[in-house]
């Protein structure tokens, strides 16, 4: 992503705010919102990758293989749609999808967000040779900011997959299907792709790979905050840790102080303790349950019509409809 100075600016302005009031905290913790600059939009792309981290690929085959029946949930009749996706990367996942759904009698309008320029490039480009057809306005940006104006004759559906619904606490879920749903009219949906509860070994193995991608992924954390704010934070005395606990479904990663040690920012007049062992909470992942889905569901003020599995029931692709 490019930006101008003024906007570097303010990201690290912010990225500051977060770090300091963060690092105050007990227990110290830092968002993994964070994780995405450059070097980590790349690592990212190496653990979607991984043999041990099956949900893209899950999510994926969902989509191809119950393209279909997707389609005719996302436009049932021959009312024209606006498919708005939150966080499209390279649409590389959308593709089949929209394939299937532009042989329906419905007319398509997709409109991809995502705050990469490059993977907007990259999806503008493909689709423009994959499906010349298709309507597109790609957006760089904030998909709340920019939100499509609703037309009286298109239904909207908003998609939301990767299961990146999971990085959110419970409480902030709710609040972000509410603020979706705010958009939406009855009868509008939303696909929404999320990770399901299984076999404790198989989730904590997808956050704890064996050649230490998510590791690195994690630690760039702490790269990045010595390049943008001017933090002293020496790489290698940090470890990752990741954790899944069955009781609640969240797998859950830190970075771990090898020593005893004090970090400091000059620029922002910040000195921060760690004791030997102390963790910075940095991700949760959340899997579900279908109860789960449908009390997120139900409080978000959607109602759940469909639900996609993969066939060992991994994951699951959710149609909601706007109540
Ligand atoms: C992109 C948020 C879905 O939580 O599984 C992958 C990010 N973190 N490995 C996830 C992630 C560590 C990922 N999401």
């Amino acid at each position: 992503m490019t930006h101008d100075n003024s906007l570097a600016d303010t990201d690290a302005c912010a990225l500051a705010r977060h770090a300091a009031d963060g690092l105050a905290r007990t227990p110290k913790q830092l968002s993994s919102s964070w994780l995405y600059d450059a070097e980590g939009s790349r690592l990212f792309q190496q653990i979607m990758d991984l043999p041990e981290y099956y949900l893209t690929r899950v999510e994926h085959s969902i989509l191809r293989d119950q393209a279909q029946a997707i389609s005719a949930c996302i436009a049932p009749g021959v009312a024209a749609v606006d498919l708005i996706e939150l966080g499209s990367g390279d649409g590389a996942k959308t593709l089949t999808l929209l394939q299937k759904l532009m042989q329906r009698s419905a007319p398509v309008v997709y409109h991809p967000f995502d705050i990469s320029a490059h993977a907007i490039a990259e999806l503008s480009q493909r689709f423009a040779s994959e499906l010349p057809q298709l309507q597109l306005t790609p957006t760089i940006g904030d998909y709340f900011t920019h939100w499509p104006t609703p037309s009286d004759v298109n239904r909207q559906v908003a998609m939301f997959l990767g299961s990146n619904l999971g990085n959110f606490r419970q409480l902030e879920a709710v609040s972000f299907l509410q603020r979706i749903r705010s958009f939406l009219r009855p009868h509008d949906g939303l696909l929404l792709g999320v990770d399901l509860q299984k076999d404790p070994s198989i989730i904590l193995a997808a956050y704890d790979d064996s050649q230490h991608i998510t590791a690195a992924f994690n630690v760039n954390l702490l790269r990045r905050l010595n390049r943008e704010i001017g933090t002293d934070f020496v790489l290698d005395q940090f470890h990752h840790y990741a954790c899944y606990s069955p009781l609640d479904g969240a797998a859950r990663s830190f970075l771990v102080s090898r020593t005893a040690q004090t970090v400091r920012c000059a620029q922002l007049g910040l000195s921060v303790d760690f004791a030997a062992g102390e963790c910075i909470y940095v991700e949760q992942s959340q899997k579900y349950t279908v109860p789960m889905i449908d009390e997120l569901a139900t409080a978000g003020g959607f109602q759940r019509e469909q639900i996609f599995f993969d066939a060992e029931r991994w994951y699951a692709v959710v149609y909601l409809a706007a109540r």
